[in-house]
């Protein structure tokens, strides 16, 4: 379903999720997770309303710190990547605020190029929002937006001309390896021979600082962690009771990643009505709720080569601690 969002502005939204197909989806997700062991829901049930306000104020916390590394490297390079570029449409996958991006469309704009801007997200209230705060910047230019699931749904992308496509904010490192091996083919299929690839990853550094990025002492990480919770009881016919849990955040060194996990403090069984599943929990078991990769100077190139796509430029914030990535399709003829 495609509407018109907004009479004055040029708006549209292109809705490609089913409702139902979609809670189907992520019953028989969770329904997985909550069978493996240990027990691990998809992170997806962060991002309600109240779920997309705490990530955004998490973004603000000085101890999480690749928002603003991120957004360090696209104010020193954005003009950059417009000159190599020369982008017409700049499409970004699961965009949120899109914040940072208008650093990126503030370069192609003064560059001349922009024409048309092509968020993707699976919230939809928050993707409304931003879809109307970008037309309101940027009134000549198009804004096509997609509800729609970053797994799924590239082929609804409305990019024209020469595309640059942005994955920000690490959100990669959210996938399991070969979900992320996956994801990385499906860009590499559906850019063409003359778009970009921009993708923004977080990098392994100090254990203390990573763990304190996702435990910061305001207890905002906790909140968005718990609200999880109070999702899954609403959208699962679900009676956790998110007082019988803390938070906590984990760096695992073997696998290069944080985990967070919600631990049970007492014993409890959880009823899912709408997966016809019990979760037992005794003191101290938990769930994993997210795993955030962090990569390894050269993992990420390689793991593009390994979807089809080369690296053009790359570069970190002074600190070292985050790296945005451009790359492109290899042309079809090369490729394996
Ligand atoms: N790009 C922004 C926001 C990152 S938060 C930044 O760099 O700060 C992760 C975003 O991905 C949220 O907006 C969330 O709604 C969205 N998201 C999560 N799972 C998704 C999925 N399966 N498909 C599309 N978007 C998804
Ligand atoms: C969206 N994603 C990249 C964030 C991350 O850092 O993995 C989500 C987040 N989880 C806790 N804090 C932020």
């Amino acid at each position: 379903m495609t509407d018109r969002d907004h009479a004055a502005a040029d708006i549209t939204v292109d809705v490609r999720i089913d409702r139902a197909d979609w809670a189907r989806h992520l019953a028989d997700e969770t329904a997985r997770g909550l069978r493996d062991t240990p027990p691990w829901i998809p992170p997806v049930w962060f991002y309600d309303e109240l779920g997309s306000k705490l990530f955004d104020e998490i973004t603000r916390l000085p101890e999480y710190y690749p928002t603003e590394a991120e957004r360090s490297i696209l104010r020193a390079h954005a003009d950059e990547i417009a000159a190599v570029t020369g982008a017409t449409t700049l499409a970004e996958l699961g965009s949120g605020t899109s914040d940072k991006t208008t650093l990126l469309l503030d370069a192609l704009h003064r560059a001349g190029t922009l024409g048309r801007i092509a968020p993707l997200d699976v919230s939809e209230e928050v993707l409304r929002d931003a879809s109307r705060a970008l037309a309101a910047r940027f009134p000549r230019t198009g804004v096509r937006a997609v509800v729609g699931d970053f797994h799924r749904h590239l082929d609804a992308l409305a990019m024209d001309g020469t595309g640059l496509l942005a994955f920000l904010g690490s959100t990669i490192g959210n996938f399991e390896p070969a979900d992320r091996a996956r994801f990385l083919a499906s860009v590499g299929r559906v850019l063409g021979d003359d778009d970009w690839f921009l993708l923004g990853t977080d990098l392994v550094k100090d254990p203390t600082r990573l763990v304190a990025a996702y435990d910061d002492p305001a207890g905002v990480t906790a909140a968005f962690n718990l609200n999880a919770l109070s999702v899954m009881n609403a959208e699962l016919g679900a009676d956790f009771d998110p007082d019988a849990f803390r938070h906590r955040a984990v760096w695992d060194g073997a696998a290069g990643r944080i985990e967070m996990h919600l631990v049970a403090i007492r014993s409890q069984v959880v009823r899912l009505s709408v997966l016809d599943l019990e979760l037992r929990l005794e003191p101290g078991g938990h769930l994993r709720t997210e795993i955030s990769t962090k990569f390894r100077p050269g993992q990420v190139a390689d793991e593009l080569a390994a979807a089809g796509l080369r690296v053009e430029r790359s570069w970190t914030d002074p600190a070292g601690d985050f790296l945005l990535t451009l790359a492109r399709p290899r042309p079809r003829s090369v490729r394996r």
